[in-house]
This record gives C-alpha cells, structure tokens and sequence, in this order.
C-alpha cells in the first residue's frame, strides 16, 4: 500500500530553476511528496510567479517587514507548519537561518549548494573552483546544520571543467547537474532512504551509487 505523499515546503530568493525542477519531479506517479508550499524572504522573487502557475501557494515572507532575524523566522516556520509541511527544501534561499530555525526542522530541512562541499562554501563558487584548477566541479544535497554550507552530505553530483571554461557557463552547466540532483535527494529523504541519524547522514546500501551521480558531460 502507497503511503501519502508527504508535504514539501521550498523556500526561495530568486528565479527558482531548482525549486521548478523539484515541482517537475513531483509531478511523477508515485512520487512520495508533493510541493505544498513556495516561501521567498524576497517579494520580488520570480520563482513565485512561477509556482502560483503551477497551482503552488506561494507566499513572500519579506525580511524587510521585521524588526529582527528571529521574528522574520517564527513568521516562515508557522506559515510551513500552518501547510502542514514536513520536509523543508532551501533552494537558493540567500538568507542565514538561526540556530533556533535549523533545530526547529533538524533531520527535515535540506539544501542544495552548487560545489562540492567541504570545497567552496559560501559565494562565488565556480570562480573558486576555476581558481583552483578543478578538472571537476559539482553540486551537492545536504542536510541543514547550524554552520552554513557544512552540514551531513546526502548526494553530489560531478561535472568536468572544460579548458575555456568560465564562471557563467560553468554555472549553467551545473545548474542541469542541480536539477538532477536535488529532485533524487529529496526523494531519498522522503523515502526514508536517506536519513539523519546523530549528526551523520545514513544513506542506505542500495541507494549509495546513485547519491554519487556523475552527470555526463552530454546531460550537463
Ligand atoms: C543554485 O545554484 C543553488 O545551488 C544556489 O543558488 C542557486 C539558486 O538558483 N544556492 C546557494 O548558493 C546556497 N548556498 P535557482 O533560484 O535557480 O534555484
């Protein structure tokens, strides 16, 4: 017997590509949850145009209308508990989150990074990695711990650099290698198959292949 689809929130700060990928997944018979919920800490985000065409509530929680980081928070955490969502996605959410937040959904909240963490956390990733002379670059699933970008990995996926390359068209090549990855982590997540246990990310024997996903260069 099929469980029922599990509730996702994904929250945003702009255009929205990997939130639209998780949405295009989601669609897929079987699939173990649905998007629920679009929140944007920016009201200018395009990614929310883009999910209340698809049928997605999508609300801006502006950061600007509050007197502190911690009371914008409490407003985004009861509007995806007020959805009943479980599952928390940050997908290119450019806002740190608190302590209080991250403990609040610990085990339930992931996010994507566009390296291959521990390398290059933070910003400017593809010029870093071009700084430092990868043959390879690549994107990762995490889940969210209280140190920015650190948290226990769940999946990576691999792209090469090409002589020529530069930050921009490595982004975009990346940004495909994204929306791969992160649609499969959340379905390991939602699936049990991945999961947080302590502060390590378990992921089951069966699945460990393709947590390791190496995007071709023809599909990236
Ligand atoms: C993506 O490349 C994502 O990996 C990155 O922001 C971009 C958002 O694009 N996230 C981070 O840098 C988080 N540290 P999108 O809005 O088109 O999904």
């Amino acid at each position: 017997m099929s469980r029922p689809a599990k509730r996702v929130a994904v929250m945003i700060s702009g255009r929205g590509s990997n939130m639209g990928a998780l949405v295009e997944a989601a669609k897929a018979p079987g699939f173990p949850g649905t998007i629920a919920l679009v929140l944007s800490n920016k009201p200018d985000a395009g990614g929310l145009e883009a999910a209340r065409e698809e049928g997605i509530e999508a609300v801006a929680i502006d950061q600007k209308a509050y007197a502190s980081r911690a009371e914008h928070e409490e407003a985004v955490a009861e509007a995806i508990e007020a959805a009943g969502c479980e599952i928390v996605c940050l997908a290119g959410y450019m806002r740190l989150l608190t302590p209080a937040f991250v403990q609040r959904f610990k085990g339930r909240m992931i996010n994507i990074h566009p390296s291959l963490l521990p390398l290059f956390p933070g910003l400017d990733t593809h010029q870093r990695a071009l700084d430092a002379g990868m043959r390879v670059h690549g994107c990762t699933v995490h889940f969210v711990t209280e140190e920015m970008d650190e948290g226990p990995i769940i999946a990576q996926a691999v792209i090469p650099v090409r002589p020529g390359d530069n930050a921009q068209n490595l982004a975009t090549r990346l940004l495909g290698a994204e929306h791969h990855l992160y649609p499969h982590a959340l379905r390991l997540v939602l699936d049990g198959r991945a999961r947080m246990e302590g502060e390590r990310a378990v992921i089951d024997m069966e699945e460990a292949d393709g947590a390791a996903m190496l995007v071709s260069p023809q599909a990236s």
